[in-house]
């Protein structure tokens, strides 16, 4: 069997669930949700509000017309941030966040917002007080990442929502690593806006993800055009979910990530979290043991995400990874994650690392399995290098 580490790209498997609920909308379902009077879209729709209900429910969102469906969490970003970004407004920011933070912003750079990136430390935790130094009076948007995808280290994400609406701003918190994974109460976190991905720790399929917007925020919408309510009008209608759900939704996607939310809630965000928290601690153990490796981050499971990232001496990230793949059927992401920024904060920039991410299937048994593996292919290094240090 191949161990699939990628989980924080995409996670695999998908639970059956996800798969029956694919089905019954192709087979039951197959209508455009509020488009037309007929059975198919009536049952369509019924679909989409079912799973914005349950992820509502997840995630203590007390209205769900405030979970927006969007294609993924660089979407759900994009709305948040152009949503409510004006030239001369200013944005904070940390260095260990992804592309689809830094992207937007440094775009938006260019035409008048103001973007300030508070470096973090280089195991990719932040220092508040840095934080707090870098908010000015025109600070509209703090943004964070949840769990770093390249270290997993997790934000104090409560402590920077305070420090925010102490200041006036608002807080968008990127948790496309962290949700179904870690447990997120947005209404206990004092959260404004988050973004989430449908396909990672949630475990729906790809081409799904939300964004939660706090009551009291309202943002331009991205796009405009047919959400098939207030049809008499040209413009766009202005309350939500419709506001920002232009064009046919992805109904199949929406429908399993339904299902997916209800397998995670069964077991329980919490649980997951445990059960990684677990692979990541054993996983680092068994790292510390290898000689010629060497791990970035925290380095403790209780400060990070399912995520861990390293080097073995002597292999560049894509070779050690090649190997995993092609020689241990090990699954593996490799080089800078999409987090260029995030890799200068490790030091890693720009050959990157070796990413390993977990998820609700992965088990102990793969983890060893992993060690055994990098046990010989950090040997292997060695004897590249000419060192003679391997000991295992
Ligand atoms: C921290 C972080 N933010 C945002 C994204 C973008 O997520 P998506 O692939 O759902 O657009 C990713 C994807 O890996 C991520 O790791």
């Amino acid at each position: 069997m191949p161990i699939y580490f990628d989980n924080a790209a995409t996670s695999w498997p998908k639970p059956p669930a996800v798969r029956a609920a694919l089905d019954e909308y192709f087979s039951d379902a197959g209508g455009n949700p509020g488009r037309s009077g007929h059975q198919m879209s009536i049952a369509a729709a019924r679909l989409v509000e079912n799973s914005r209900e349950w992820l509502a429910e997840f995630f203590n969102v007390k209205d769900p017309s405030r979970i927006v469906f969007t294609h993924n969490a660089t979407h759900a970003l994009n709305l948040a941030i152009y949503g409510l970004l004006r030239p001369g407004d200013h944005v904070v920011t940390t260095s260990i966040e992804h592309n689809s933070v830094m992207r937007p912003l440094r775009h938006l750079e260019a035409s008048g917002v103001q973007v300030t990136v508070v470096p973090c430390r280089p195991d990719g935790t932040l220092d508040l007080d840095r934080l707090d130094d870098a908010v000015r009076p025109r600070t509209r948007l703090v943004v964070t990442t949840h769990g770093s995808n390249v270290v997993g280290t997790l934000m104090p994400i409560k402590e920077v929502a305070e420090l925010a609406r102490d200041r006036n701003a608002l807080y968008l918190v990127d948790a496309a690593q962290t949700a179904g994974a870690v447990p997120i109460d947005v209404q206990e976190l004092g959260i404004d806006l988050a973004a989430f991905s449908g396909h990672k720790g949630l475990l729906g399929t790809t081409g799904t993800g939300a964004l939660y917007i706090r009551e009291g925020v309202t943002l331009r919408p991205l796009m405009r055009g047919g959400t098939g309510s207030d049809s008499a009008h040209e413009t766009q209608p202005d309350f939500l979910p419709d506001v920002h759900e232009s064009g046919t939704l992805n109904v199949a996607g929406i429908a399993g990530l339904g299902a997916a939310v209800r397998f995670v809630r069964e077991i329980g965000a919490d649980v997951v979290r445990a059960h990684e928290q677990k692979l990541v601690s054993q996983l680092i153990a068994g790292l510390r043991r290898i000689p010629g490796i060497t791990i970035y981050g925290p380095g403790d499971a209780t400060l990070q995400c399912g995520v861990v990232s390293f080097n073995v001496d002597g292999a560049t990230p894509s070779e050690a990874g090649l190997i995993l793949d092609e020689q241990f059927g090990i699954m593996a992401r490799t080089g800078l994650h999409c987090a260029p920024s995030a890799h200068r904060t490790l030091g890693t920039f720009p050959t990157g690392t070796v990413r390993f991410s977990f998820g609700w299937f992965n088990t102990t048994a793969e983890v060893e399995v992993s060690l055994e593996a990098l046990r010989k292919i950090a040997s292997w290094a060695a004897r590249k290098r000419g060192v003679a240090t391997w000991t295992g």
